[in-house]
């Protein structure tokens, strides 16, 4: 059970006091009739919702594979900017975020939930979740480039990292491309890499996370909702 104010707010109708508001004002059905009691304990498997004339279904939880775009940021909201949340335009849930963040300038898959749970499972570094990632490189990959990701790179402010895998796609004596698999998600942390071995990152995508792929289908810009089967996957890690 729950109270009528918090389904309402958590659907994305409104703060708690504009909702109470509305209950006084006979805006809101409950079963077919007018509720003014915004504290009324509601059962979201069996009452009926009605906003101003529009049923509201409860959504305990959402799930939304997202091909980040450039020029979008990573945070749940922003006056100025647009942010990764303002592109789920189906969203119902007033409480959904990024897992994880991916820089401004970074394309690619970014889970949106408001699994909190899930969420924090997926980003602990105890659980050494894959994230594969493409990127075209400028300069000279070192020769022994691959060996120094796979020992556990230190970069130059000191911070340790775990073994990654690189596979170069095509290299030249002035660029590459190349795919790089981690396990953890430090701060700019594939920049970085490329530039502890003298490199610089110019495009980067992330590819997948864990069980999730980006999928050819998705442009930049576009989401979908997770299948039954991708979040069960995510369930059992
Ligand atoms: N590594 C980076 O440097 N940037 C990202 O956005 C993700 C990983």
């Amino acid at each position: 059970m729950i109270r009528l104010d918090k389904y309402l707010a958590d659907m994305s109708q409104g703060t708690r006091s504009q909702i109470k508001e509305a209950a006084r004002k006979g805006r809101i059905l409950v079963n077919g009739q007018v509720e003014k009691k915004s504290d009324r304990k509601i059962d979201p498997d069996s009452d009926q919702v009605v906003f101003d004339g529009q049923l509201i279904g409860f959504v305990e939880m959402e799930y939304y594979l997202l091909n980040k775009p450039q020029g979008v940021i990573s945070a749940t909201e922003d006056r100025r900017q647009t942010t990764v949340l303002d592109l789920i335009e189906d969203r119902q849930r007033k409480d959904l975020f990024p897992v994880g963040r991916l820089d401004i300038d970074t394309e690619g898959l970014l889970l949106i939930t408001n699994d909190g749970g899930l969420a924090h499972r997926l980003l602990s570094p105890k659980k050494h979740v894959d994230k594969v990632y493409y990127a075209r490189i400028e300069g000279k990959l070192p020769i022994d480039c691959g060996k120094r990701f796979e020992e556990g790179l230190t970069l130059e402010d000191g911070t340790d990292l775990k073994p990654a895998r690189l596979e170069i796609i095509r290299e030249s004596s002035e660029d590459a491309e190349i795919r790089l698999t981690i396990r953890e998600g430090k701060f700019h942390q594939v920049k970085r890499m490329f530039e502890a071995v003298g490199c610089q990152v110019v495009y980067l995508k992330r590819l997948s996370m864990g069980p999730l792929t980006l999928d050819d289908s998705l442009k930049p810009g576009e989401y979908r909702t997770l299948t039954q089967e991708e979040i069960i996957q995510l369930k059992e890690r």
